[in-house]
């Protein structure tokens, strides 16, 4: 009861302060066309995760540099003698989703069979690119006071929350039931997820193996078998003491022996069928005293290894937490995400890490990040110069041997989200909003493709060679020895053409053309109107996750091996080197009708038949039988057809109040 009070207050304050606004949204009536409006910032008090502030992007720099060209080393051992080095084989989900354990009822559905179908199609979209699904965990802040109900929770719910508070980290205790199990099972069935879950790492509900976190550990390996990568055991323990869930002076050898204790009740009584499973320590916060290599040095790596499925750490480059009063303006961070510097610095301090949990044959995951702790940013987090740099960071991670990287998703008060499902306990299926970050995810799965061999080199400019050259990195992706892709940055806001860079590549004299696939959207500033080879998400309330526009993959015509990629500022160029690269990244044509179902699940969550079709656009025809092959065009679905926020607020209004009376 309390939750849905909260809801509808929520609501009316949003409704309250966008009447003031200019904000526009997609809408389902198909004709009109207007351009998306930006509202002046400062003006806003509604949910963050809708928030219209858009940034000044930082100024273009004064001398362009205008043309590259770039010397492709023809394979590993060559990459080599350039004094670099390539990653560790890569795949196609490296960037996936970080579920806060207390929304993930709200993201992924009420029930086992009541499934939301928007946050499905987000899946599909990269499991469609990648040939495997997105590794998705559930957990972070909330896990630490959850507890399974294994008889069912009283409202037959997935999860309860039982305390809400204010702040944007505060974090409700959580009931929850197999059900969650079960759902996070049929999504995998559907899309293929892989999952990290997250246990709470509390003594007290230890002491043997009937315990509640155990049986919480046997059911989740139970019901979700293979698709459970690891139980991740303690969030974030380096901040335990400050958010005053341990006493003052508890450390790292407190830590490890309550992993140990902890650990050992699960494993006790042969309780699980995989003893590979854990994943920890998931330290975050360069707490003095509590680094990883803390954790790594007292031992608690060679002591847990046979039992370690891969070793975590979480990261947020910045906070806006206001710790005492702190506050920071995110127009004087934004030219901080803006250049190649930023994803090298947040790297650069876990490559040693990276290197011994690879001497132990273990995966290295950031299991959780994203823009800024404490929600991100509004207008920062959410603006495509960040989509930017996210897929800068991520393939920065990848060259330095992590396996995977997860961005959080929080709930409507946050800034960062790479997808928000409607303020409503509606069942909308087309009123998500997309989060910026989310076209990174498909970058990086194109980028990467669906070999799962894919190693990836940083080969930026030097400053001898561009004099730009922090807002033009590059990296390339190798398959079989051979670079098969190039991934080409321009963090520039100019949309004058001044500094538009062509890129040349030398590739073999008998390659007669490229293919190249773009991110774009016209500043760095923007939320909404951006695109991933000429097919977009919409603006805000007008998503149902799939890509609507048709997809454009521009060929390039190369002259004695050498081929010129335009790199227009601001934007990515994805540079497919050969055709095979293109097929291995792109959807297949079966994958654009592998669902036969028009309804998933048997609640409200129903949807038409087209919707489950995880379409790349070409077969987005909404009355067609969806199993055409070819290229047709989509004029079925505009994208920047809109209509007031106000409309679809009241819309929203009106289902939270209709579900109260019911
Ligand atoms: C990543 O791992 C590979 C394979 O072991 C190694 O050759 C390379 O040097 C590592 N990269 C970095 C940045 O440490
Ligand atoms: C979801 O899981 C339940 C078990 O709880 C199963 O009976 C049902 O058929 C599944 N639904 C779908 C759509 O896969
Ligand atoms: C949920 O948790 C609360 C307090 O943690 C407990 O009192 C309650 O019985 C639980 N609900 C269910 C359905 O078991
Ligand atoms: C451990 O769980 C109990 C309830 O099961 C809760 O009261 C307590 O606060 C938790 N302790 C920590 C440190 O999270
Ligand atoms: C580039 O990014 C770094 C690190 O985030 C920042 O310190 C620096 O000021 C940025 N450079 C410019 C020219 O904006
Ligand atoms: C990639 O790895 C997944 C397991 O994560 C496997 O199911 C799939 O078959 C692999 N793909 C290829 C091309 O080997
Ligand atoms: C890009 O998408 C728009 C909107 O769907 C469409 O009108 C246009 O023809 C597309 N451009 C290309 C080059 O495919
Ligand atoms: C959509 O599909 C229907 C039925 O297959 C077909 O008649 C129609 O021409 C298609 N529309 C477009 C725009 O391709």
């Amino acid at each position: 009861m309390s939750s849905l009070f909260t809801t509808l207050s929520l609501v009316s304050l949003t409704l309250t302060s966008a009447q003031s606004l200019t904000v526009y949204t997609g809408g389902t009536a198909a004709t009109t066309t207007t351009d998306t409006a930006s509202a002046a910032s400062g003006t806003y008090t509604g949910l963050a995760a809708y928030d219209p502030t858009v940034l000044t992007p930082p100024p273009a720099p004064a001398t362009p540099v205008t043309s590259y060209t770039l010397n492709l080393p023809a394979n590993g051992q060559a990459v080599l003698d350039a004094g670099m080095a390539l990653s560790i084989p890569q795949k196609g989900n490296f960037l996936g989703f970080s579920v806060e354990l207390s929304i993930a009822n709200s993201l992924m559905g009420s029930s086992s069979t009541n499934m939301k179908v928007p946050f499905l199609n987000y899946m599909a979209n990269i499991q469609n690119r990648a040939g495997v699904g997105p590794i998705i965990r559930v957990g972070g802040n909330s896990q630490e006071g959850s507890s399974l109900f294994v008889d069912g929770l009283q409202d037959g719910a997935v999860l309860d929350k039982i305390k809400v508070s204010e702040g944007v980290t505060d974090t409700p205790l959580i009931n929850y039931s197999l059900e969650l199990f079960y759902l996070m099972a049929n999504v995998t069935s559907l899309v293929g997820a892989d999952w990290y879950f997250g246990l709470s790492f509390n003594e007290s509900a230890v002491d043997s193996p009937t315990g509640n976190v155990p049986i919480a550990a046997k059911w989740a390996q139970d019901i979700l078998g293979d698709s459970l990568l690891a139980l991740s055991v303690g969030n974030e323990p380096d901040l335990y003491v400050d958010h005053s869930k341990r006493e003052s002076g508890w450390g790292v050898s407190n830590y490890v022996s309550e992993f140990d204790s902890m650990t050992q009740s699960i494993l006790a009584d042969n309780n699980l069928i995989d003893t590979t499973a854990f994943i920890g320590p998931s330290t975050c916060c360069q707490v003095v005293g509590f680094e990883l290599d803390d954790v790594l040095n007292a031992g608690w790596l060679t002591d847990n290894v046979n039992n370690l499925a891969a070793v975590s750490v979480q990261h947020y480059p910045t906070n806006n937490c206001k710790i005492n009063g702190n506050v920071i303006n995110p127009q004087d961070i934004f030219a901080d995400f803006l250049n190649h510097t930023s994803a090298q610095a947040q790297v650069s301090p876990y490559l040693g890490n990276a290197a011994t949990v690879q001497g132990v044959q273990r995966e290295f995951v950031m299991l959780e990040t994203n823009t800024a702790s404490c929600g991100g940013f509004a207008g920062l987090s959410d603006s495509f110069g960040v989509a930017l740099w996210m897929t800068d960071y991520a393939l920065q991670m990848a060259w330095g041997n992590f396996s995977t990287a997860l961005m959080h998703v929080g709930g409507q008060n946050v800034y960062y989200n790479p997808f928000t499902p409607p303020p409503s306990t509606e069942a909308s299926t087309k009123q998500w909003t997309t989060g910026s970050i989310y076209y990174s995810t498909l970058v990086i799965a194109e980028a990467f493709g669906k070999s799962n061999q894919s190693k990836v080199v940083d080969i930026s400019p030097t400053t001898d060679q561009d004099a730009n050259n922090i807002y033009h990195p590059i990296y390339a992706v190798y398959e079989n020895d051979a670079p098969t892709r190039v991934v080409l940055f321009n963090y520039i806001d100019d949309n004058t053409g001044a500094n538009d860079l062509q890129t040349t590549i030398t590739v073999g004299s008998d390659v007669t053309s490229v293919s190249v696939r773009y991110l774009r959207a016209s500043s760095v500033s923007e939320q909404y109107a951006i695109t991933w080879a000429n097919q977009t998400l919409g603006t805000s309330f007008a998503s149902d996750g799939r890509l609507y526009g048709s997809q454009e993959t521009v060929t390039i015509t190369c002259e004695n091996g050498n081929c010129v990629i335009p790199v227009p500022a601001p934007s990515i160029a994805l540079v497919f080197l050969t055709s095979d690269a293109l097929t291995n990244s792109s959807p297949s044509e079966e994958s654009k009708t592998a669902y036969e179902t028009s309804v998933i699940g048997t609640g409200s969550a129903t949807v038409d038949k087209q919707a489950l079709e995880t379409s790349n656009g070409q077969s987005s025809n909404k009355t067609g039988g969806g199993t055409s092959k070819g290229n047709t065009a989509s004029s079925a679905n505009p994208v920047w057809n809109v209509q007031p926020i106000g409309i679809s607020l009241l819309a929203v209004i009106l289902g939270a109040l209709m579900s109260t009376l019911l």
